[in-house]
């Protein structure tokens, strides 16, 4: 059985469960390349992965996840909620059989990355534009994770567990910085959620902290100005362009990019083709 078949069976009696879309799997595509044995893992930190998102959708009152309603939209947040621990918790009762190492870099993980969700939060009170707490966030949000992921995988296969931990790390930040990007570039029939919603949130992701650098006085109280509010389609064409005049866009995908490679560099001597391609689909997508 594959992760998914593995991860779907664990959960086949909560009819809630049905509902919810298959994501891309990266996290369980990641350990099963490096290590093939490692299925159940792969289940467990897909299941992990869910339930973060789960809540995430409750916290950010988000209706929809993947193309379709989420499971807080659908049920409500109380069932969001408590079908997140419930997978949550079965994946950590699952995760103690793999032994005291692997429990431990992925049990630290979800430390983090819970860390990371309250940053997250608490910077998007307010107009943040200090790249270091941004990639201090995401780091923790998103690349812990992913890095986890590398290094259990590693662990379990025998191989160097630092360098898979650097690769899963590096790979990790530049998913979120693109998953950021698209959010300002495509649109929501394209993405499966609403286009140029991280900055109604509240959220000044790189292309935003990056605009406000360039940008000059007029353009940024107009974009204060634009803060939290509900766009229409003028005002996103009005930062588009602004993105667009000031080359933000190019920078952001370069910085992820040259993320991507050190990743790569990282783990050459190994030369396994699937963990390029993964690292290059990371930078090179749509949604
Ligand atoms: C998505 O971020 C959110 C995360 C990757 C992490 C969420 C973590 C928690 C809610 C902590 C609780 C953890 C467990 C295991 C129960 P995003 O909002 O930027 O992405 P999105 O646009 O896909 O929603
Ligand atoms: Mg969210």
């Amino acid at each position: 059985m594959n992760y998914f078949d593995i991860l779907d069976d664990m959960f086949k009696e909560f009819e809630e469960y049905k509902d919810i879309k298959k994501g891309k799997g990266v996290r369980g595509k990641l350990i099963t390349i490096i290590d093939p044995k490692a299925q159940k893992l792969a289940a467990v930190v897909e299941g992990i992965h869910l339930a973060s998102l789960l809540h995430d959708d409750v916290i950010d009152e988000a209706d929809l996840r993947r193309g379709a309603k989420s499971i807080n939209a659908k049920y409500g947040e109380h069932t969001a909620v408590m079908l997140g621990d419930i997978i949550y918790s079965r994946a950590f009762y699952e995760l103690v059989d793999f032994g005291s190492e692997i429990a431990k870099t992925i049990s630290n993980a979800v430390y983090l990355l819970s860390q990371g969700e309250m940053e997250d939060v608490k910077l998007s009170r307010d107009i943040n534009l200090d790249k270091a707490k941004y990639m201090e966030m995401i780091y923790k949000k998103t690349a812990s994770l992913i890095e986890a992921s590398c290094k259990a995988a590693a662990l379990s296969a025998g191989l160097e567990a630092d360098k898979f931990a650097k690769y899963g790390r590096n790979i990790g930040i530049a998913f979120q910085i693109i998953d950021d990007l698209l959010d300002v570039t495509q649109d929501e029939e394209t993405l499966g959620k609403p286009a140029m919603h991280d900055y109604y949130e509240g959220k000044t992701t790189l292309p935003f902290i990056y605009l406000f650098e360039s940008c000059n006085d007029e353009e940024k109280e107009k974009l204060k100005s634009l803060y939290k509010k509900k766009l229409n389609n003028d005002e996103i064409n009005y930062i588009r362009n602004l993105f667009n005049k000031y080359k933000i866009i190019d920078k952001c995908y370069k910085e992820a990019k040259d993320l991507v490679e050190e990743a790569k560099d990282e783990i050459k001597e190994y030369n396994i083709a699937a963990l390029n391609i993964i690292a290059d689909k990371v930078v090179d997508r749509k949604f």
